[in-house]
């Protein structure tokens, strides 16, 4: 589904990626792992075309993302990558609900009531009518984790989503991620520094830094 081929990329002559390459099929499990500012978010944010590596290419669907233009990327990345950002880029002044609803009125997107089994399996249905200036940082991740699903994604891309949660909450996130991987062959690909997560990884991909 995914292929990243020789990844490259710098930052005001320090090298960060060197030459990181791995597939990601139907159903795997990727863990990204390696120190703080080794380049994880880096790498992810190269897989969805956001950030141009200097040298490589990534494969998504069989098609050469990174030599696309920025809105066939865009269109690539809205009909089937979900993206769960570090920061939570949710809209403040709306309800955890609305942020999810605005997000999910594609075609292949999950039906309303299984948008509310994720709010509950996520443990967050209580919270779904505040508005998210009001939420915690692991609220916001967990509605940001939500908002991602909705749309029932063929990849879903997560930037450290437990980082912000207790150890109940992350075996709930990481049971759902995997009951939905298996359910609707979701394929994760999660930068995470949590053991717990990295266990339940079939493939994990080292950065290594210096
Ligand atoms: N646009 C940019 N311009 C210059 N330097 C950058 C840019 N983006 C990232 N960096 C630098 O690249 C390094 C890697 O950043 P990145 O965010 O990918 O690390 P990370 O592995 O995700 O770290 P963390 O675990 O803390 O989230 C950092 O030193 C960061 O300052
Ligand atoms: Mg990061």
């Amino acid at each position: 589904m995914l292929i990243c081929e020789d990844i490259y990329k710098s930052f005001g002559g320090i090298e960060l990626l060197r030459g990181i390459g791995f597939e990601v099929k139907e159903k795997d499990f990727v863990a990204i792992v390696g120190p703080s500012g080794s380049g994880k978010t880096t790498l992810l944010m190269i897989l969805v075309g956001l950030i141009k590596p200097d040298k490589g290419k990534v494969y998504f669907m069989e098609k050469e993302i990174t030599s696309m233009k920025e809105s066939d990327i865009e269109s690539i990345r809205r009909k089937y990558i979900g993206v769960v950002f570090q920061e939570p880029n949710l809209f403040s002044y709306m309800t955890a609900k609305e942020n999810v609803e605005c997000c999910a009125n594609l075609t292949n997107a999950f039906n309303k009531g299984e948008v509310e089994k994720i709010f509950s399996d996520l443990d967050i249905e209580e919270i779904k009518n505040r508005k998210v200036k009001h939420l915690s940082g692991g609220e916001k991740q967990r509605v940001s984790l939500a908002r991602a699903l909705s749309k029932k994604p063929k990849l879903l891309i997560a930037d450290e989503p437990t980082a912000n949660l207790d150890y109940e909450n992350t075996k709930r996130m990481l049971n759902l991620l995997l009951k939905l991987r298996d359910d609707y062959n979701i394929a994760l690909v999660v930068a995470t520094h949590d053991s717990v997560v990295v266990e339940k990884a079939n493939k994990v991909v080292e950065i290594r830094r210096g």
